[in-house]
């Protein structure tokens, strides 16, 4: 991998890390620290590199980064106005954290209410630069319109406005309302973005802490596990982002279920029981009213409990094999219950979950799908970010308002 590539991912992944936690949180210097080291390696060969960000094209000096080529951010980074981008020799590393301190607030422009931003003030330091390109200029890398300073507002661009939309979406459903599929689908691509700033991937995956919220941070990490998996198993991007709705929304029938019952220390009636497995029958039923093209998610949400030996649930009278993003969801799905303290029981510990995983490939879980799944989680160790509803809650919060520079 080149150096201006090696620096742009991970330059994407500072600013997924500190859009994810709160201003104190270790993982922000680290990902900085990484990444300002990674420019200054690149500026040895090249004092003042230079970025464009074309549609679905990144640009370096002049030349195209073939792979970069429909690299997400470079898109995500066009949208938010930084279209071109400039550091200086002397570039320090305040000055780099600032700036993507002030990414982060860009990025979250689209989803928030413009008039609330601060003007920003122009920076003291003019080491890094950044802007839209012209398009009526001659040479449409250097018409460069009047450079825009960096707003030093941080706004809730984290993963709380994920958890947020999570938690409305539940809300709808059992309110009867209908399935807000266009945000569902607009969490995944944020958690997609989120896992994926770095060549190396990371897996953001929430805790749980008040056993209520146990829907919602489910979901999210069975959506985030799931394209990882996805992608582990060679998937391309887009099946990649259908499976992470699926993942998302493979609980859904839960939220028809009643809270008691469904955080019931004890043991269950078989009415009880009943009432909790109809969540498949019932969430494939929800996301069927809502949108016929979301089959794969329908699927998945009926299938998410059927093991490979045909057990578990709900009962088919003829068996025929599940969708092969019915097994991916099963696999991540006894991953993240297991690891997540129930009211009816603790949270096993990592390593003894994976050897449950194992010694169920054939009866449980597809043997490859386990196989690669164990293999990728033992790969990700030190890559899991775990961050609690509560510590995205007090990040958003630590980071307003706006403070100036
Ligand atoms: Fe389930
Ligand atoms: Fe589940």
């Amino acid at each position: 991998m080149s150096e201006p590539v090696r620096f742009l991912t991970s330059f994407a992944q500072s600013v997924a890390t500190m859009a994810l936690y709160g201003p104190s949180h270790p993982a922000r210097t680290r990902a900085v620290d990484a990444s300002y080291r990674l420019l200054r390696d690149l500026q040895a060969h090249d004092a003042q590199p230079e970025f464009s960000f074309l549609g679905d094209e990144v640009v370096y000096g002049q030349r195209p980064l073939r792979d970069m080529r429909d690299w997400e951010w470079g898109a995500r980074l066009a949208a938010a106005g930084v279209q071109r981008l400039e550091f200086a020799t002397d570039v320090t590393r305040d000055e780099f954290e600032a700036f993507v301190e002030g990414i982060v607030s860009r990025l979250a422009l689209p989803m928030t209410d413009s008039s609330q931003m601060r003007p920003a003030g122009p920076r003291a330091s003019g080491a890094i630069r950044f802007g839209a390109i012209g398009i009526r200029g001659e040479n449409r890398f250097a018409s460069f319109v009047p450079e825009v300073s960096l707003p030093t507002t941080r706004l809730t661009y984290e993963l709380s406005e994920e958890v947020a939309t999570v938690e409305w979406m539940h809300d709808q459903v059992k309110a009867r309302e209908e399935l807000p599929l266009l945000e569902a689908e607009s969490v995944v691509r944020s958690l997609a973005v989120a896992m994926h700033g770095d060549q190396e991937m990371l897996l953001p995956l929430l805790t749980l802490r008040e056993f209520d919220e146990y829907t919602t941070t489910h979901s999210l990490n069975v959506s985030v596990l799931t394209m990882a998996l996805a992608e582990a198993m060679g998937m391309g991007a887009r099946d990649v982002r259908a499976f992470g709705v699926a993942g998302l929304l493979h609980d859904l029938g839960k939220t028809r279920v009643p809270l008691e019952v469904l955080n019931k220390p004890g043991r269950l009636t078989d009415d009880e029981r009943v009432v909790i497995q109809n969540h498949t029958v019932e969430g494939a039923r929800i996301i069927l009213e809502s949108d016929r093209d979301l089959d794969l998610a329908a699927a998945v949400a009926y299938e998410h409990h059927i093991m490979i030996d045909g057990g578990g649930y709900p009962h088919r009278r003829i068996a025929r094999k599940c969708h092969c993003a019915s097994t991916l969801v099963h696999v991540c799905d006894v991953y993240d219950a297991l690891r997540t303290h129930r009211p009816y029981r603790v949270a096993w510990e990592t390593t003894a979950v994976l050897d449950y995983i194992e010694q169920g490939a054939g009866t449980d879980f597809d043997p490859e799908i386990a196989r690669t799944f164990v293999e990728l989680m033992r790969r990700m160790e030190g890559r899991i970010e775990h961050a609690s509803l509560a510590d995205l809650r007090a990040g958003v919060q630590a980071a307003a308002p706006a403070t100036s520079p």
